[in-house]
């Protein structure tokens, strides 16, 4: 079985931006269903647990063609949910990911505006994330329902969630209120800590 990660916080830790409510349901309902449903399925497949969930990704061809989609969907619906709950904090941008990301995009600032332009341009629910390869580059990329980078080679180091249900409580249909406020909620230090854990 694969175990539930805890958040770093208490559930009110994030407010006014982010609601104890909010935060409650999401991590208790929407994630915690994926975490179930992903254990009763590869349960159900005989997968004995033996990678991390990051690695399962690249052993999709191990299960059945018919249960691989289902797999794929519950298992990116766990680990996108596990970032972007580690990325939230109140920390701010440091190390050799700051370094970066100022030869990358220029400024921090410049970052920041990619970032939301491109949260803002997301159709229908998925994620905004920013990417690194192997080489240390950086990108910021969208993807659909609960697609993970690791499909396409990346590694994500930071998460946005832009289901509904991560912002409708608080922010009704002003999504793009809920993407500029996401910057005054990153754990910027746990980002780095990824990012150099990575490179
Ligand atoms: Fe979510």
């Amino acid at each position: 079985m694969y175990e539930a990660k805890p958040l770093n916080y208490d559930y009110n830790f994030l407010e006014p931006i982010i609601s104890s409510r909010t935060l409650t349901i999401h991590y208790n309902n929407h994630y915690l269903n994926y975490l179930n449903k992903l254990n009763k399925l590869l349960k159900e497949n005989n997968y004995n647990f033996r990678y991390s969930k990051e690695e399962l990704f690249n052993h999709i061809d191990e299960f059945p063609l018919n249960v691989r989609d289902d797999i794929l969907f519950n298992l990116g619906g766990v680990v996108n949910h596990e970032l972007y709950f580690s990325s939230l904090g109140k920390n701010e941008i440091n190390g050799k990911l700051e370094q970066k990301i100022k030869e990358k995009y220029g400024s921090f600032d410049n970052f920041k505006e990619e970032f939301i332009k491109k949260a803002n341009q997301l159709v229908g629910s998925g994620y905004t994330f920013l990417v690194m390869d192997k080489n240390g580059d950086l990108n910021i990329m969208n993807m659909s329902n609960q697609e993970s980078p690791y499909i396409y080679g990346m590694i994500p180091i930071l998460a946005l969630d832009l289901w509904e249900h991560a912002y409708y409580l608080d922010y009704q249909s002003n999504r793009s209120l809920y993407i500029k406020n996401f910057f005054q909620i990153i754990d910027f230090e746990q980002v780095n800590n990824l990012y150099e854990k990575n490179l």
